[in-house]
């Protein structure tokens, strides 16, 4: 190799380290900026509440004759805008089935998502979208019923006064529980 190749090389190698050095640095910083402007513009994303403890009642809002209650689901969870916004993440029946002791169902029908109402007169849960009908305990009480399985039931804990509940949402359409994260 003559002293003119020689000297084409080096910048060569220069620019290719350089080229490299850049791209290194670009991951570094480009990916956790894309990733925080992500939560950013989607900060509804983290206020979601799922599988956070909330507090959603007092024991003595919940019938003692087992009538279920419903009962609008908020959290207080931080997001990207707002400290300790109060964000309303689901609607769920609490139903006492002792003293002090209270189940909750998830209000989305299990088939399609759709709401499912509660209906005193027939003492039984309807869902208007596709006619899926469920006994007061959630359980699937038609055959003819279109959903795959029997209403969400949520973990409640009673503490003292208070009603406290694990909010999750949970897959429709499919026979298992799979809650969505
Ligand atoms: S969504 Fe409830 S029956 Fe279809």
């Amino acid at each position: 190799m003559d002293a003119t190749q020689d000297s084409g090389a080096q910048p060569r190698r220069r620019f290719l380290a350089e080229a490299a050095a850049g791209a290194v640095g670009a991951c570094c910083v480009g990916v956790p900026l894309a990733s925080g402007l992500v939560a950013w513009l989607d900060p509804l994303s983290k206020a979601s509440g799922s599988g956070d403890w909330i507090q959603v009642a007092s024991l003595s809002s919940v019938p003692t004759d087992g009538t279920p209650v419903r009962v609008t689901v908020v959290t207080g969870k931080s997001d990207a805008w707002t400290r300790d916004a109060a964000v309303p993440v689901g609607v769920v029946y609490l139903r006492r089935t002792a003293p002090a002791q209270v189940v909750a169902l998830h209000s989305i029908c299990p088939h399609a998502g759709c709401f499912v109402d509660y209906q005193t007169d027939r003492r039984a849960f309807f869902c208007p979208c596709h006619d899926s009908t469920f006994a007061v305990d959630g359980s699937i009480n038609d055959p003819r019923s279109p959903s795959p399985r029997p209403m969400d039931t949520l973990s409640v804990e009673v503490r003292g006064e208070a009603v406290w509940l694990r909010f999750q949402n949970f897959r429709s359409g499919i026979p298992a529980k799979v809650a969505l994260t």
